[in-house]
């Protein structure tokens, strides 16, 4: 059994698929979360959150850490260097994370966990969402304009259980149920892929950030997996 950190960061772009690896290596390991204030938002809009709990179920090294509850300086990132971990995977991680890193800038929880990591050689893989210049991603939920009929009696609305639907839905009231969705008549609450653009210096900087000593650059979420068998990541 290994002790894993992982940093969770504001992305939506692979954040299923890291939530599935993580449930995949915690039912043989502890799993450890960092999550940023950005990643707790996303996490909620994806309908995520709940499922991070059940994974790092809340015993010792298998807390969840919010950056918003854990203050500026991060103590519980402190446990790097104490080699309480094997590894820290930090999946997904955003272009902003990736850009702190590269620079040394350690000012979120998943940042400092990382400075950390890096220091006390413990090894560190980013999985980082910019790596292509366009990517087709899947959004949290939003109200198709097209489609909406501005019913006076909205049936979504009446249902949803955080009140989060208005003209819009207010994605930091969300949190990805999507009860919504089968509601509306016209279909109008929907989930659709989007494609978004990276820019050269995002994927500069993940070239940057697979040079330095002690960090695995991932190429998707399938790599994750392997990593907790792997003889190199012991203690
Ligand atoms: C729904 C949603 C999805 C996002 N997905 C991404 C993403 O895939 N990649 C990315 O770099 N930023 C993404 N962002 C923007 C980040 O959340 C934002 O840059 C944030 O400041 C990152 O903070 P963090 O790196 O501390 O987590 C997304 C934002 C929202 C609201």
């Amino acid at each position: 059994m290994k002790n894993v950190a992982w940093a969770v960061t504001g992305a939506g772009h692979y954040l299923a698929e890291s939530v599935a690896a993580m449930g995949k290596i915690s039912q043989k390991n502890r799993v450890c979360t960092f999550v940023s204030e950005a990643g707790e938002e996303v996490l909620r809009m994806y309908g995520l959150f709940d499922r991070l709990k059940e994974i790092s179920g809340g015993g010792y090294l298998e807390e969840v850490f919010l950056e918003r509850e854990e203050g500026s300086s991060s103590p519980k990132a402190g446990r790097f260097m104490m080699n309480k971990f094997d590894l820290l995977i930090v999946a997904p991680a955003t272009a902003n994370t990736v850009a702190k890193i590269v620079c040394g800038i350690a000012d979120t929880l998943p940042t400092n966990a990382a400075a950390l990591a890096n220091k006390a050689a413990v090894p560190l893989y980013v999985l980082p969402t910019d790596v292509l210049e366009r990517a087709e991603t899947e959004p949290p939920f939003t109200i198709d304009r097209d489609l909406c009929l501005r019913c006076e009696a909205c049936e979504p609305r009446a249902a949803c259980p955080r009140g989060a639907i208005g003209e819009q839905i207010d994605l930091l009231r969300c949190d990805g149920c999507g009860i919504c969705r089968g509601l509306c008549p016209q279909g109008a609450i929907r989930r659709g892929a989007i494609s978004v653009a990276s820019r050269p210096l995002d994927r500069e900087n993940i070239e940057r950030l697979g040079r330095i000593p002690g960090v695995t650059v991932l190429a998707g979420p399938e790599d994750i997996e392997g990593l907790v068998s792997s003889p190199q990541n012991g203690m």
